[in-house]
């Protein structure tokens, strides 16, 4: 079997990282690349991975330009949060005849906010025989593909909470920025009031898909306010000092509730100064399960991972858009990519 032809569709942080992981795989290849960032376009993607050798794949501005020159069975797709911004993008992959996997939040369950944008996309996805995606560490696996794999041995349910507490000291400046660390805490109400901080995206598509998954028709999905993690003592990153009284970082909670009653709470803080840094989901029911993860799962590694590993599902998938609780369980596709895509469906680019 050939290579897997891959398209990077946004090469930012995240883009690039999946870049050089793909570039230690075998049996896979970028064949292209696409950005709009004036510093990006036109370059080689060697030389903007740092890698002082030119790879061959130049950095260009549009899809119809790219898919002139070249065929691919799957993009990855890494540009923004909101389906409304990216819906245009994916849409031009699906209509190349090209598999999408995004880290799009929105898209991890896009029947929570943008329903008819995900008819659009089922719609385009089939009348074009490929495949779409959208995951990602959380959303994507975390809070909700991890959740909904663990109630599989439960017999009742009652209610379902899932804790992410991360320390950002150990993440990138880019992140300890986005959660306002080092911010006056009037300075972070007013970005939030401009959406220059806009808080994690994709609790309420966590909670969707759980009670999707376990058919609980919920009166509400009510998201809290993003809360600022006031530091009690000077905490510090590499790049950011936190004095006492200023932002350390970021709490959210969002919540679901049936028939009255609060049956989901998801829980996601990042600050600097964490002392604990776990990834904890407890199901209380029958039997009642307490899972910890400590400590918690790296977002830009697990991220990574997931949307690699997820190649071969996706191009063994049928046709549509899919969200990860119809995906056949995750799982690693260790090794050389080609031995976890089904031999019987050709690929796209042949
Ligand atoms: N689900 C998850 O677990 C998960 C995990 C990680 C990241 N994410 C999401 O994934 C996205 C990418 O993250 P990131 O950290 O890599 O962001 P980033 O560093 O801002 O990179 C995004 C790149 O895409 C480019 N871009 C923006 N709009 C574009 C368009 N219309 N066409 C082509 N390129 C475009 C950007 O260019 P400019 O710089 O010029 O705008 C930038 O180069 C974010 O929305 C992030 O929240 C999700």
């Amino acid at each position: 079997m050939e290579e897997v032809k891959v398209v990077l569709y946004g090469v930012g942080a995240v883009g690039k990282l999946i870049a050089r992981f793909l570039l230690e795989k075998q049996g896979v290849k970028i064949v292209g690349a696409l950005d709009v960032a004036e510093d990006k376009v036109g370059k080689d993607l060697g030389l903007l991975l740092g890698l002082n050798k030119k790879l061959g794949v130049v950095i260009s501005r549009n899809t119809a330009s790219l898919f002139s020159k070249v065929k691919a069975d799957i993009a990855i797709h890494t540009t923004t949060s909101y389906l409304k911004d990216t819906y245009p993008q994916i849409a031009s992959l699906l209509k190349h005849r090209v598999n999408v996997i995004s880290t799009c939040e929105e898209l991890s369950y896009p029947y929570f906010s943008e329903p008819e944008l995900a008819e659009k996309l089922d719609a385009l996805a089939k009348e074009h025989g490929v495949t779409v995606l959208g995951t990602g560490i959380n959303p994507g696996f975390l809070m909700d593909t991890l959740v909904i794999t663990l109630t599989a041995v439960c017999q009742k349910i009652e209610k379902i909470e899932a804790f992410r507490v991360m320390n950002a000291a150990a993440r990138r400046l880019p992140f300890q920025k986005k959660i306002g660390a080092g911010l006056t805490i009037e300075e972070f109400k007013q970005k939030i009031a401009n959406k220059q901080i806009t808080g994690h995206v994709g609790l309420g598509q966590s909670i969707a898909m759980i009670a999707d998954a376990l058919c609980w028709k919920l009166d509400e999905i009510k998201a809290e306010a993003v809360e600022p993690v006031i530091a009690k003592e000077t905490v510090e990153s590499s790049a950011i000092k936190v004095e006492a009284g200023k932002v350390a970082g970021l709490r959210q909670r969002a919540r679901g509730f049936m028939e009255g009653r609060e049956v989901i709470l998801l829980d996601f803080q990042a600050y600097i100064g964490v002392k604990e840094e776990y990834d904890a989901i407890t199901i209380q029911g029958v039997p009642t399960i307490k899972q910890k993860i400590q400590p918690c799962i790296h977002g830009d590694i697990g991220t990574v991972a997931i949307v690699v590993n997820s190649i071969p599902k996706v191009l063994n998938a049928p046709a549509g858009l899919l969200t990860m609780k119809d995906l056949l369980v995750p799982s690693a596709a260790l090794g050389d990519l080609r031995r976890h895509v089904l031999t019987s469906k050709p690929l796209a680019s042949k």
